[in-house]
């Protein structure tokens, strides 16, 4: 492929702030008085924040108002937002930036596509703001993934058509959010999960870019 730019997805790509989503919706599932297992926090991974309350509540049998909701929402994020604002590079995962940089270096531009609305702080964190041309979150899109708003807008930023856009996804929602947006896609994680994906791979450190030249 004519391969031009690569949207990368936050949560479970860059970095595993998954720990940190499961810590604040365990404690909120803890409050309620139910039980809330790192199994159950996988059906969370690339869902928007209301969709995972969602989710949560089912696994609780536990029914609630919309108002209450949108109060058990927000008080999950401001614990979640306390346990990232203490992010630093180091949380960065192996090979990210290597793979960054060897990509802008060949002159391909780079995104994130996130579903998150605390993506901005994140990178603030992580201080990984300047290796991205363009960002994309949750607070830019009004459709989540599978929709492949996220990174369509994340092509339009970077003026390129899909065609020539790689994503990187570890979630079954954004692999199907970029064969919807028909861009092609790295699987990170398991194979299992991500059977839809161009190719699965464990990290980033096993990509190459004559690899993702040639999907
Ligand atoms: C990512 C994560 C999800 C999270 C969503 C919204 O997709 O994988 O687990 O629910 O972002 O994140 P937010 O920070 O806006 O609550
Ligand atoms: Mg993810």
């Amino acid at each position: 492929m004519d391969l031009k730019g690569c949207i990368f997805d936050l949560d479970g790509v860059i970095v595993d702030t998954a720990k940190y989503h499961f810590l604040a919706w365990k404690r909120l599932a803890d409050e309620m008085g139910f039980d809330f297992t790192e199994h159950d926090n996988e059906a969370l991974k690339g869902v928007s924040r209301m969709a995972s309350l969602e989710i949560l509540l089912h696994v609780g049998g536990v029914k609630k108002a919309e108002d209450e909701k949108i109060e058990l929402a927000t008080i999950k994020n401001n614990w979640y937002v306390e346990y990232i604002s203490h992010m630093t590079p180091e949380e960065i995962l192996p090979g990210s930036l290597e793979l960054l940089r060897s990509l802008r270096s060949e002159g391909i531009l780079t995104a994130i596509g996130s579903a998150s609305r605390n993506a901005g702080m994140i990178l603030d964190g992580i201080k990984l703001r300047d290796m991205f041309d363009a960002i994309v979150d949750g607070n830019k899109i009004h459709t989540a993934k599978p929709d492949p708003e996220v990174f369509l807008k994340g092509a339009e930023e970077m003026r390129l058509a899909p065609e020539n856009c790689i994503v990187f996804e570890d979630a079954r929602a954004g692999i199907e959010a970029a064969i919807a947006a028909g861009m092609r896609c790295v699987g990170i994680g398991k194979p299992d999960t991500l059977a839809r994906a161009s190719i699965v791979v464990p990290d980033l450190r096993q990509i190459t870019i004559q690899q993702l030249r040639n999907l």
